[in-house]
């Protein structure tokens, strides 16, 4: 008989690319892949825990399968993902849904096949989180779902501690994979017919600064882009504190590397840079961008910014949008300072109101979007090579992204997926292109 699985994923790329992996241990395990909790015979929530409202969409998805799972009573739940690492959570989780079977945490994830079997043969709960983080482990064979893009991890963890943040806590110290695993899992991805490869790291820019490491990013990266055959390398995230001006020439010296940045910046206040532990003001950012943009002068830029830490005074929060004019970013997240336990900034005075908050993020992604449509406005036109990765059935239409990371839409009568192809410009809709094929 047929078994399935359905994975519900929260928050990042890290965590979509780590449900690809958890994907593969159940392929492995002979299930299948459905589009629902009420087909399937096992359910993995892939949880995130790096702000409120991730956490609680979770806990609300997990309560709303208490009625399903009284009707199918074999169904295995399991609950993974950094929401569980947090110190106190999976006891928290058990008592609240004791029909969960499996929790696990971030530090175990290759031992989820196990613990499935473990399952399968008792009845009570497994619960498994692990303090410590443990060796890496290679060999993992992630059941891709994203062709032609492909994500590859370069480092686990975190050892910046900003103050808002969770992750160097529930993701434990910075490790670098070694570059020769790195570089034979891109060689392979590139065999298999994979057309971008987006490397992953809380720091891509730390690379190789732990015991693992041989290659510095810089380094790592002009090797990945001197391999041969036609596809397109993208990394996330770069710490500006560590964006060297030995990037920006490799970024400069390899057309294969998108000329494209996700710098996050969180603050253009240097008070609230200081207090958030950034370890850069607003000038000193600037300055990393205008490196950037002297090596690399057409390379756009993204960010994350963080409004309502606490202490954020009105003219801090002009400064951040001074700060995202200057910038000219080509988009940006936004995000509103969630309170995580555990943190220095939980500990803060002065925390800001939900009104004055809501307040600063509205107008925050008014200006944000103005400038996006901005670049987009640009683009009527030219002619942009987009690498084809998907069909919208709704709107009738193929759509993939260019180098600078601008979805483009265009009208195919072939499946083109996988395919860079040239469209010329008819339309901008603020965050996306509409465009017609060119025909050579
Ligand atoms: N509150 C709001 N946003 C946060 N981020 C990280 N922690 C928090 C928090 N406690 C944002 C940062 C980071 C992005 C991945 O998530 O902007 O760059
Ligand atoms: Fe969190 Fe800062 Fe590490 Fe990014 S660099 S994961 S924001 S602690």
């Amino acid at each position: 008989m047929e078994k399935y699985y359905h994975i519900v994923t929260y928050g990042c790329q890290m965590n979509v690319h780590e449900s690809e992996k958890i994907a593969g241990i159940l392929c492995e395990l002979g299930y299948k892949n459905c589009d629902d909790a009420e087909s399937a015979d096992i359910v993995v929530f892939n949880t995130c825990c790096i702000r409120e409202n991730a956490e609680n969409h979770a806990f609300g998805n997990i309560g709303m399968l208490k009625k399903l799972k009284s009707i199918k009573k074999d169904m295995i739940i399991a609950v993974g993902g950094c929401m569980t690492q947090q110190m106190g959570k999976a006891d928290n989780l058990h008592g609240k849904f004791p029909y969960v079977d499996i929790i696990f945490g971030t530090h175990n994830l290759s031992n989820l096949k196990n613990l499935i079997l473990q399952k399968q043969k008792q009845k009570k709960s497994v619960i498994e989180i692990l303090d410590s983080e443990g060796e890496i482990v290679e060999g993992e064979q992630p059941f891709r779902t994203s062709f032609p893009n492909a994500w590859v991890n370069i480092t686990y963890g975190c050892n910046n501690f900003c103050s808002y943040c969770i992750v160097p806590y529930v993701r434990g110290r910075e490790r670098s994979r070694k570059s020769e695993n790195i570089i034979a899992e891109v060689k392979d991805l590139i065999k298999q017919g994979y057309k971008e490869i987006t490397l992953l790291g809380q720091n891509v820019n730390s690379y190789g600064n732990d015991t693992n490491g041989d290659l510095s990013f810089p380094e790592l990266l002009e090797k990945l882009a001197q391999l041969d055959g036609k596809f397109r390398l993208r990394f996330m995230t770069s710490h500006p504190k560590d964006f060297s001006e030995e990037l920006a020439k490799v970024i400069a010296k390899y057309p294969k590397i998108c000329n494209c940045v996700h710098l996050p910046v969180q603050s253009g206040s240097n008070s609230v840079l200081k207090a958030m532990n950034r370890k850069y003001t607003a000038e000193q950012y600037l300055a990393r961008v205008e490196t950037l943009k002297s090596f690399v002068p057409d390379c756009t830029i993204t960010t994350d910014i963080i409004v309502g830490f606490p202490g954020e005074t009105e003219k801090d929060f002009e400064d951040t949008v001074e700060l995202v004019k200057k910038v000219n970013y080509s988009s940006a997240f936004t995000f509103v300072y969630s309170k995580r336990k555990g943190t220095v900034a939980e500990k803060m005075e002065n925390q800001i109101d939900e009104e004055t908050s809501k307040r600063r993020i509205m107008h925050l992604i008014e200006v944000v979007n103005s400038l996006t449509r901005e670049h987009s406005k640009k683009y009527i036109g030219k002619t942009v090579e987009i690498l084809c990765e998907d069909y919208d059935a709704k709107k009738n239409l193929y759509l993939g992204r260019d180098e600078y990371g601008r979805m483009g839409y265009f009208e195919s009568e072939k499946n083109v997926i996988g395919e860079f192809i040239n469209i010329k410009v008819l339309q901008a809709n603020g965050v996306s292109l509409i465009g017609e094929i060119v025909k050579d």
